[in-house]
């Protein structure tokens, strides 16, 4: 059986790369139809990608002592936001206006699809959380902010998860939107 769990998969599962074989990863840069709006579109994704990380590397910091607490509320707070912001926005748009376009054009690649929209489901939750144990933090980070350090290991397991996430999502949604795109002309 085809495993799309977000969890375990280890990849764009083997039936939904019917058209990557084709347009190999290596093969975007170079094809006629890699339009702008599609490298925008995975500008988006690498933003995603880049502000996980600056997130996660500055929560392991404050908890190493190598970030001052308020370097790193400040910080927490303006690209967690954007991070977070950024991302409803963006899988929203997807789940309502990318994706139905993306089944009209090629009816194969509904299962592979559903999937994506099943992670935004999921990435939903992770962005909950992160922002539940990213406010509780700040607020605490005022009020008492030894209790404040007892949020750290909580808030880093979250910022670890969203970056796994990411990775994973991310990376899978390119390879199979993009074959589909370049296939069938979309943005070109
Ligand atoms: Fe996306
Ligand atoms: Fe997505």
């Amino acid at each position: 059986m085809t495993d799309t769990s977000i969890h375990t998969r280890q990849g764009l599962p083997t039936e939904m790369q019917v058209l990557l074989r084709d347009y190999p990863r290596e093969a975007w840069p170079d094809h006629p139809d890699f339009a702008e709006s599609i490298q925008h579109w995975m500008g988006a994704h690498q933003m995603f990608r880049r502000l996980g990380e600056i997130v996660h590397t500055a929560t392991e910091q404050v908890i190493d002592r190598t970030m001052d607490p308020e370097a790193y509320a400040k910080r927490l707070g303006q690209f967690g936001n954007l991070l977070v912001q950024n991302l409803h926005g963006h899988h929203g748009w997807e789940d309502r206006s990318f994706f139905p376009e993306l089944a009209g054009a090629d009816a194969r690649f509904m299962q592979g699809l559903d999937m994506l929209e099943t992670d935004h489901e999921e990435l939903d939750a992770l962005l909950d959380r992160l922002t539940g144990a990213a406010n509780r933090y700040l607020k605490l980070s005022h009020l008492s902010p030894k209790d404040a350090q007892l949020e750290l290991p909580g808030l880093l397991k979250e910022t670890g998860a969203i970056g796994g996430f990411l990775q994973r999502h991310l990376t899978d949604e390119e390879d199979l939107v993009v074959p589909i795109l370049l296939h069938h002309k979309l943005r070109g």
